[in-house]
């Protein structure tokens, strides 16, 4: 199994797919190698990609504010992205791209072992998909459920992109994400229910 420093490595000089040639970094996860908690973002920003680091920007600003309501320490997370190299005019990620990336992702889980995997978004889903070989839903109808898939709990919320546009979703996201962080605090039967099949 590689460690998290291999695979950054092998990241840091990636030209599996076209990203490559718009990206100054590329951004690896950043977080602890036994992280219990792996957030998934979409993919590197401006300010991401000029800094090789996750969620620095507006959307990360929006993540860490919500990490203070919550009393999370970020420092404890495992954070990574769909894809690691910015798309050009800051285009969503090709099919192609989130699927060749996504192998990157699957060693990052492997090592990890996270307990609550937290996909934010729908190229986020996508790619946890190819990594479990699965299809999930839609964000719009999966955000602040809980998917059981082996030993993993999945708690897909929105992107926090798309909370800064629609500011009226901020509660919703908030809670999705109490509820991601406490996942001890719900007896298996309050759970059961919100488990979606996939
Ligand atoms: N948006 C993402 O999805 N990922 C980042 O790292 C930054 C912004
Ligand atoms: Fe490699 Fe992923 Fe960057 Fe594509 S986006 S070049 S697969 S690290």
């Amino acid at each position: 199994m590689a460690s998290i420093e291999e695979i950054s490595n092998a990241v840091s000089v990636c030209k599996k797919c076209d990203l490559h040639l718009f990206r100054k970094n590329a951004v690896c996860g950043a977080g602890p190698e036994k992280a219990r908690y792996m957030i998934i973002g979409e993919a590197p920003g401006y300010l991401e990609d000029e800094k090789g680091l996750p969620f620095i920007g507006r959307s990360g600003k929006l993540l860490d504010s919500v990490f203070t309501v919550l009393g999370v320490n970020r420092a404890t997370l495992f954070i990574t992205n769909a894809v690691r190299c910015r798309p050009g005019m800051n285009k969503t990620p090709s099919t192609k791209e989130i699927k060749t990336c996504s192998n990157y992702l699957k060693e990052e889980i492997e090592t990890i072992s996270p307990s609550v995997i937290i996909p934010m978004g729908n190229v986020a889903l996508r790619a946890l998909g190819y990594v479990f070989g699965k299809k999930f839903p839609k964000i719009s109808e999966v955000s602040g459920k809980v998917i059981k898939l082996g030993d993993f709990l999945i708690h897909p919320q929105f992107h926090p992109a798309a909370i800064l546009r629609n500011p009226k979703k901020k509660v919703y996201f908030l809670e999705g994400l109490r509820q991601a962080f406490s996942p001890a605090s719900y007896s298996k039967e309050e759970i059961e229910p919100k488990y979606v099949e996939i």
